[in-house]
């Protein structure tokens, strides 16, 4: 079974154990790309960063409306988790309930923090984004790419890292590398990377301590290539 692309809120937390996140990488210019209703920005930003959100959906609501669909969305993809339990590994949350109440409040702190600061959250559609080149320091790009590898094809995926890349001075990071409903990594993930590094972006995959989605415990790093 597919499901749509919905809008999830993942928590600050999780963000910086599906990303290995340091202390010195939250000191960076970083942007969360997509971002949905994400706490991260709200969370990272409280705590001294500097973090700008980008997401296809903030172009379809004003900041009232996207409070109201980031609690809808978070009730969908909760019932999605619930309807596909055994797919998860219930270690990073302890069961079903903690899962809906560490959602439901980051999606609470997105809501907060949108109708306060609404200039951190940019509309943006991928693969093209409104950042000039090399704005941030870090990318960081969750649950889009290879999540829906049913949907999204591999130009979409070689075209959007390009484009992360390019607003990127240093690195971008993107979790998790197995498409949703799977528990193996992205099939073309191989050939992927080859056309990557023929345009000079360099990849490599690492461990991470976070393990929700059962397989899904890897991020792939990427960095720019020395220039020619
Ligand atoms: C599953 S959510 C992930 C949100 C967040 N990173 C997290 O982990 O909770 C996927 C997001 O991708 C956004 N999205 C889908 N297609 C997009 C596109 N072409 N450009 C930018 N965002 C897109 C959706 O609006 C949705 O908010």
């Amino acid at each position: 079974m597919t499901l749509d692309v919905v809008m999830t809120a993942r928590s600050f937390d999780e963000y910086r154990a599906m990303f290995g996140l340091t202390d010195s990488d939250l000191s960076r210019r970083i942007l969360d790309c997509p971002a949905g209703a994400s706490g991260f920005t709200c969370e990272a930003t409280d705590r001294g960063s500097d973090v700008t959100a980008c997401d296809v959906a903030y172009f379809a609501y004003d900041p009232e409306g996207l409070a109201s669909v980031a609690l809808s969305e978070t009730d969908r993809g909760h019932a999605y988790v619930l309807g596909h339990a055994d797919h998860y590994a219930w270690t990073f949350f302890a069961g079903p309930d903690e899962h809906r109440l560490a959602r439901h409040t980051a999606a609470q702190q997105f809501s907060a923090d949108i109708r306060r600061h609404p200039g951190r959250y940019v509309p943006g559609r991928l693969p093209s984004l409104p950042f000039s080149d090399a704005s941030f320091d870090l990318v960081l790009s969750s649950h889009l790419l290879f999540s829906y590898a049913d949907t999204l094809d591999a130009a979409f995926h070689l075209d959007t890292i390009v484009e992360l890349m390019r607003v990127t001075s240093h690195e971008l990071r993107i979790f998790p590398l197995v498409p949703v409903g799977s528990s193996e990594p992205y099939p073309r993930l191989a050939e992927l990377l080859d056309e990557l590094r023929n345009r000079n972006i360099h990849c490599r995959t690492a461990n991470v301590d976070y393990e929700f989605q059962r397989g899904a415990t890897q991020m792939l790093v990427c960095h720019h290539g020395p220039s020619s």
